[in-house]
């Protein structure tokens, strides 16, 4: 055998000389975490170590967060069921939950990297991510009330906006938005690839989201499709956005690969509340060593080619890593 792949395995400094992917770290981070207008944190069930956060609950957990070197959160609001509407007008609500807990966040630290979700379902009594019309879920009249979401955030602050809602058109109409009030430094982080998936279970059970009726399959991608989010890239990098997305991260990781390869933007992947809740519940059982089995999930997605990872995972891979 004159071929040996195991020599260059031998010691760890010679696996350092040959790792072809590196560069997990906490900076390429996000902590996504769940809001709410109530005075207690809340634990989600199906998410053990995730709440939906109060007011001063949120500044803990920020502060928590930032010195375990994690420098970005996300936020999604849960929420009371009286505050839902069919077109979901809080969502734009200037004193809305989001804007304020935004403004919080950018006052006590500005240097945090705020990024915010940009879809209807916390905010409507129909738990979809658009405006429903007899069983239809509206495009173009959506993108008109998805505009003022994004601007609202901007105007609270946000660095970044991060459509989650799958309508056509929407990344291209928030930038002209954006633009046009002055907004020239605000990102846009695009859900470009977001599959139709079971994954998101714990998340609709965060924020009591799930849709009343139907599902999303006529606005989220058929996860049998890979060539369909090349396309959803290339038509979100003409509209202008900075980053593209795929989601969920870990059952996708041929997705990101494939985006990886047909575009210059950077990678974000979403490592989805089903996939937290499958590692966490294995990892509570006993059934799988956490740490080493989180960080390979993670460093599987970076590899594929991820530059930025949201999970809520975060703080325990960050204290993990150093
Ligand atoms: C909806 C949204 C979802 C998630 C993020 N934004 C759920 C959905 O599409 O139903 C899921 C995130 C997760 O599962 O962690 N706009």
């Amino acid at each position: 055998m004159r071929s040996r792949p195991r020599r260059n395995r031998k010691s760890a400094l010679v696996r350092a000389w040959t790792a072809e992917s590196s560069g997990l770290s906490a900076a390429r981070l996000v902590y996504p975490l769940f809001v709410h207008e109530h005075s207690a944190d809340v634990p989600v069930g199906s998410m053990p170590g995730c709440a939906r956060l109060s007011a001063e609950g949120l500044l803990r957990e920020v502060d928590g967060a930032l010195e375990d070197g994690i420098g970005a959160v996300c936020l999604f609001p849960a929420l009371d069921e009286d505050q839902k509407t069919p077109r979901g007008e809080e969502a734009s609500n200037p004193e809305g939950l989001i804007p304020r807990s935004v403004s919080a966040l950018k006052a006590r630290w500005p240097e945090l990297v705020v990024v915010t979700d940009v879809a209807l379902d916390p905010y409507s009594s129909d738990g979809h991510d658009g405006i429903v019309s007899a069983g239809r879920i509206l495009n173009d009249e959506t993108v008109a009330v998805l505009v003022e979401q994004a601007l609202c955030q901007a105007r609270a602050g946000a660095d970044v906006i991060a459509p989650s809602d799958m309508m056509d058109g929407r990344v291209g109409a928030i930038r002209d938005a954006l633009d046009g009030e002055g907004f020239e430094e605000v990102s846009i982080l695009s859900y470009t690839a977001k599959y139709a998936s079971s994954f998101y279970g714990p998340f609709r059970d965060a924020l009591d989201s799930a849709p009343k009726a139907g599902d999303k399959k006529t606005y989220q991608m058929d996860p049998r499709n890979v060539r369909e989010a090349v396309r959803e890239a290339r038509l979100d990098e003409e509209e202008g956005a900075d980053l593209l997305m795929v989601k969920p991260a870990g059952p996708y990781l041929d997705v990101l690969r494939a985006l990886r390869e047909s575009t210059e933007l950077p990678l974000a992947a979403y490592q989805v509340s089903g996939e937290y809740a499958m590692l966490k519940a294995a990892s509570q059982a006993g059934w799988l060593e956490e740490k080493s089995a989180v960080l390979e999930s993670l460093q599987a997605i970076r590899r594929a080619g991820a530059d930025v990872i949201l999970t809520y995972y975060a703080r325990q891979a960050a204290r993990w890593m150093a």
